[in-house]
């Protein structure tokens, strides 16, 4: 008999990696209503924005005007930042909640933040430890953790020792991430089996892309390795800019509803997610793909 968790939290990504990657800017105004909308569908924590270089990713320009408007005190309200300016930005919010994210892989990491892993880490060890001491609830975010677009296969120990080097400077949290959607099952199993007997006192969470469909698979693998926590973005957007090959996250919709039929708790209500992703749609390049959404939604 399989033992899987009987609840799960699924982290909604869709309003920061969902719209990233989205060469059309999406107004702020809508990007507000979809936060507000997904909230309203039971998300409970939600990666809003990331204080990045406006240069690199402008999609992400109205950062600052978006945690003007859309924080709470109900919910986990999370930022990204990749270096110290970002964090600065952060500081002049009321922002309780920060993401930090590095590649494993140094052509990764170099091609999405100008530095190697080893001078990311350094510029970062400092900054999460001064987050700490102010009380900010600290994610790292580690992406090309399977493989990198640059690079191919990455070592199963370098990312378990990048996460060692995150877990010993206090992070609440790593969400260890499948950027290019190549993961398969067994590979996400066996990662995250070592990576919770490694840290059993650090949140884990999965972050999948579905680049080759193997989202759904790569999460119930995950279930079987005792991963509770699941990084999904409403509609499968997303992607990142400097990951060639990085299509959407795995689509919340499609996991809530697997999840759902499973018996297992997600708390979000699939029919007012539908709502959310109907609300952003017009504003997306990409078409609307995963499964619940063809079959259900009013307009498609
Ligand atoms: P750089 O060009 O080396 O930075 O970029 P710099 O320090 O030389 O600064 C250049 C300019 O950017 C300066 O402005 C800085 O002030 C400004 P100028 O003097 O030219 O006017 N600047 C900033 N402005 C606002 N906010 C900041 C900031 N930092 C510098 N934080 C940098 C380095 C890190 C800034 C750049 O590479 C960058 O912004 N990268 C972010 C890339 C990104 O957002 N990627 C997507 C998110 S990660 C992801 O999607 C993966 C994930 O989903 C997991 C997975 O799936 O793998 C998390
Ligand atoms: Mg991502």
């Amino acid at each position: 008999m399989m033992t899987l968790p009987k609840k799960i939290t699924i982290i909604e990504v869709g309003p920061r990696d969902g719209l990233q990657n989205e060469k059309q800017f999406v107004p702020t105004e809508i990007k507000k209503q979809f936060i507000q909308e997904l909230r309203n569908a039971g998300i409970m924590e939600m990666e809003l924005t990331s204080f990045v270089s406006p240069k690199w990713v402008p999609q992400m320009g109205d950062a600052a005007e978006i945690v003007l408007d859309c924080l709470d005190d109900q919910t986990r309200n999370i930022v990204l930042a990749p270096n110290r300016k970002g964090i600065d930005r952060i500081y002049s919010t009321s922002c309780k909640a920060v993401a930090v994210f590095v590649g494993v892989s140094d052509s990764f990491n170099k091609k999405n933040i100008n530095k190697s892993t080893s001078e990311s880490m350094a510029e970062l060890k400092p900054i999460i430890q001064e987050l700490k001491e102010k009380g900010y609830f600290v994610r790292a975010c580690i992406s090309t953790a399977f493989y990198c677009p640059y690079e191919g296969k990455i070592n199963e120990n370098d990312t378990i020792q990048l996460c060692r080097n995150f877990v010993e400077t206090g992070v609440d949290e790593l969400s260890v991430a499948d950027t290019i959607g190549m993961a398969a099952p067994n590979e996400a199993y066996s990662l995250f089996v070592k990576l919770k007997e490694a840290f059993p006192k650090t949140l884990l969470t999965a972050h999948f892309h579905d680049t080759r469909k193997l989202g759904l698979a790569n999460i119930f693998a995950c279930l079987q390795a005792g991963i509770d926590r699941f990084d999904t973005s409403a509609g499968g957007l997303g992607g990142c800019p400097f990951a060639p090959g990085a299509s959407g996250n795995t689509a919340t919709e499609d996991v809530v509803y697997m999840l759902e039929r499973m018996g297992i708790v997600t708390g979000i209500d699939l029919s007012k997610l539908l709502v959310a992703i109907e609300l952003v749609r017009p504003y997306v390049s990409r078409k609307i793909e995963s499964s619940y959404y063809r079959l259900h939604a009013q307009n498609n």
